[in-house]
């Protein structure tokens, strides 16, 4: 991570416009990397997010055995070591900022026979480990950690002879059900998660498309049974990752809430799993096009067209929070410009993010001239169709706080200021100059 603390005001904008396309899909271009790196043979990546979190898992991926190469923009060539092929990397894999590199990769680690430390940044470092350990422990890795709660920095053992288990994780994760079947791959007949609430299913999808035997069936309301079967050979397939909708979502906010805008996204990913925030903002009043809607890579993908619009509030139901996780921050900035009462109910995940980001969005209102407050595990924004702006926001190491404060300051009536854009490269390089494109005024 760049150490240079960068920080940067948004600006009252005139209307936003243009037509561009945000950078690859995070949580797709970690997994194309680590399921790369376990297939035998070359696996071609185009698309990749080059962000800081994603290069530091392929950092990992080379340091545990495979051969990882940039061939152009975007375009990666990874050439595996096969199912618990991993070696025993010679220093600790540091995954910077990164929760969904590490837990991946610990995961992955914990159904082959090598010993591996884990660490990161002063966030990372914060963030819960036991949720990944448990399971995993259960199959046989063996993990320690010096900090309370299997905090990083830890070292695992992965299992000599991983088994098989049948898990019902206690929250709605897809870090934490990809850790236990990127395990399950090396252990003998079927590892089996069980959801209560259906989370993205890139690991799944993915898995199948490189040759493994992966059952989903619904199960309850909301939730979905995962079987893997164990110990396949993974074949090398193409991948192309498509546009990412969670890095989608501040150009189109900021394109609602500037009044007169009218921006294009290209070939945004429309996974069920991760289109929240776009079922929200509808329910909202916004006009969200979709142009051209297609296949890339087995996923739906379309432009999406937006223009300004007036927003009323709604309620968000929790069973909709792992459909939009990490949109929560930018919503409650459209909140705060539409007219009415935003709740969003249901966020106790927000509070172990790359900051506690119930509290950092509740500081990032509030200083704003915004009104808002908790209940319990909701968050309520009384819109009133504007925001003074005028406040510093602390971003605390979280790049989605940093990207959503500098779109409310693009509407607000004073400039909203941001401590650190620094870590908005983990995970949407350029974000600031493709802002400035569409018409954004930072300075
Ligand atoms: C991700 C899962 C989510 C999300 C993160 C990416 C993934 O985390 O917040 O940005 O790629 O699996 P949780 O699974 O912990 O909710």
């Amino acid at each position: 991570m760049d150490q240079n603390i960068a920080p940067l005001a948004a600006r009252r904008s005139g209307p936003l416009k243009g037509r561009t396309r945000v950078p690859g899909d995070k949580s797709i271009s970690h997994r194309s990397l680590i399921l790369g790196a376990l297939t035998v043979g070359q696996t071609r990546i185009t698309g990749l997010l080059e962000g800081e979190d994603v290069i530091n898992t392929g950092k990992a991926m080379r340091a545990l055995g495979a051969a990882v190469e940039r061939t152009g923009e975007g375009a990666w060539r990874v050439n595996g070591v096969g199912v618990a092929g991993f070696a025993t990397p010679a220093a600790p894999l540091d995954f910077g900022n990164s929760g969904t590199g590490c837990r991946l990769v610990i995961g992955a680690v914990a159904g082959c026979p090598v010993t591996a430390t884990f660490d990161g940044d002063a966030s990372l470092r914060t963030r819960p480990m036991r949720r990944v350990l448990d399971p995993l422990e259960r199959m046989g890795a063996r993990a320690s950690s010096v900090a309370e709660g299997g905090r990083l920095p830890l070292t695992l053992a992965g299992a000599r002879d991983p088994v098989p288990i049948v898990y019902e994780p206690p929250v709605a994760s897809a870090q934490l059900k990809s850790a236990v079947l990127l395990a399950g791959l090396a252990a003998p007949g079927e590892t089996v998660v069980i959801e209560q609430e259906a989370s993205r299913d890139h690991t799944e999808r993915m898995l199948r498309h490189f040759g493994a035997t992966v059952r989903v069936e619904n199960e309850g309301a909301h939730g979905r049974r995962i079987t893997l079967t164990g110990q396949p050979e993974l074949t090398p397939a193409p991948i192309t990752v498509p546009a990412d909708p969670s890095s989608a979502s501040f150009p189109l906010v900021a394109g609602l809430i500037v009044p007169g805008s009218e921006v294009i996204l290209e070939g945004v990913m429309l996974n069920p799993l991760r289109t929240g925030l776009f079922a929200t903002l509808r329910e909202m009043g916004a006009a969200i096009e979709e142009l051209d809607r297609r296949d890339e890579g087995g996923e739906d993908i379309a432009d999406l067209r937006v223009r300004a619009c007036a927003l009323r509030g709604v309620t968000v139901p929790p069973e909709r929070a792992p459909a939009m996780i990490d949109e929560y921050p930018v919503l409650a900035v459209a909140a705060s410009f539409a007219e009415g009462t935003t709740r969003m109910r249901g966020l106790k995940e927000l509070r172990v993010k790359e900051s506690d980001r119930l509290a950092a969005t509740v500081a990032m209102l509030r200083l704003n001239g915004v009104d808002v407050e908790v209940e319990g595990d909701d968050l309520i924004v009384h819109g009133r169709g504007r925001a003074g702006g005028g406040g510093l926001v602390a971003t605390h190491m979280d790049h989605r706080i940093a990207m959503s404060a500098l779109v409310m300051g693009l509407a607000s009536e004073q400039p909203v200021r941001v401590d650190d854009t620094a870590f908005i490269a983990t995970s949407f390089p350029g974000f600031v100059d493709m802002m400035r494109r569409m018409g954004g005024d930072f300075g």
